[in-house]
């Protein structure tokens, strides 16, 4: 396994490949690996024969008063963990390399960026999409790797994908979690002790909807009613309550099909963010 600084370098490494028709996965992370990340990594191991992680604390998609600075990093343990699962490039790239001085050139993926997290955090998607662009283009993937706990980023990316013809494919893989349900997050290290015994209870929220609605329950406020009375025994603050339509993200009064019931919260210091797809 090496690890690339260089943008160049790993282009150069990656032509190589590509020309012996190799196929190249993709897992675009922030590093600080958890086995949710691990998941992803499998599974781009089992579909490709080259195998990308790329390590970058993006500083486009932190709000200023954000936590990029706080952002746990640990590239040494993040190495080790990439290299047993049998990762041939970690792309570790410096602020400087992705964001040169004169940089102007931003992604906007509009409609599905303005409700759920878009609302709370304004110029987040739009770093999150400049970004996964520029990664795309760098690495040039065959498969790239997302998880259904961000399942707005990885609606907005795959959105974004379609749109610019990127001939990307965008797998989406399920979220991993603690044994009490808490969804694996990276952030989830900085939790208060108090925080990280209340934080399932955004876990146990949203299977409190899927069960209302798996036993019938088709009105949304209701149900976020419900959900809200749960979480705010243990939440500081509640940033959103949302039953979605997966495909535009709208908010949906009367439940029909699929929905996406999203959670944004404030626990133990830490805003965590967990959703569940329900079938009515
Ligand atoms: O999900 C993440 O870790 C980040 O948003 C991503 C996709 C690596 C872009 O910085």
């Amino acid at each position: 396994m090496k690890i690339i600084h260089s943008i160049n370098k790993l282009q150069k490494e990656l032509r190589r490949g590509r020309k012996k028709g190799l196929p190249v996965g993709f897992v675009p992370t922030m590093g600080f690996l958890h086995e949710g990340h691990l998941s992803l990594i499998r599974r781009a191991r089992k579909e490709n024969k080259v195998i990308v992680v790329s390590i970058f604390v993006n500083p486009a998609q932190f709000g200023p008063n954000e936590d990029y600075k706080k952002y746990p990093r640990d590239l040494r343990k993040d190495a080790a963990l990439c290299k047993k699962e049998g990762v041939d490039y970690i792309f570790y790239p410096a602020v400087k390399a992705m964001y040169p001085e004169g940089y102007s050139t931003y992604v906007k993926v509009e409609g599905l960026t303005e409700n759920l997290c878009g609302k709370y955090r304004p110029a987040h998607f739009r770093g999150v999409t400049t970004v996964v662009s520029k990664l795309f283009n760098i690495v040039r993937p065959d498969t790239a790797y997302f998880g259904q706990k961000d399942a707005q980023q990885a609606i907005v990316i795959r959105r974004m994908a379609e749109d610019l013809n990127m001939g990307i494919r965008i797998k989406v893989m399920p979220t991993a979690r603690e044994k009490d349900g808490l969804a694996m997050s990276s952030r989830n290290a900085y939790l208060s002790p108090d925080g990280r015994s209340a934080a399932p209870t955004v876990y146990r929220a949203l299977q409190l909807a899927g069960d209302l609605i798996k036993s019938g329950s088709r009105d949304a406020a209701k149900i976020k009613s419900g959900m809200r009375k749960m979480l705010s025994a243990a939440a500081d603050k509640i940033d959103y309550i949302s039953i979605v339509n997966p495909e535009d993200l709208k908010d949906v009064k009367k439940i029909k099909g699929k929905v996406l019931v999203a959670v944004a919260a404030w626990i133990g210091g830490m805003r965590l963010i967990d959703n569940i797809e329900v079938k009515a």
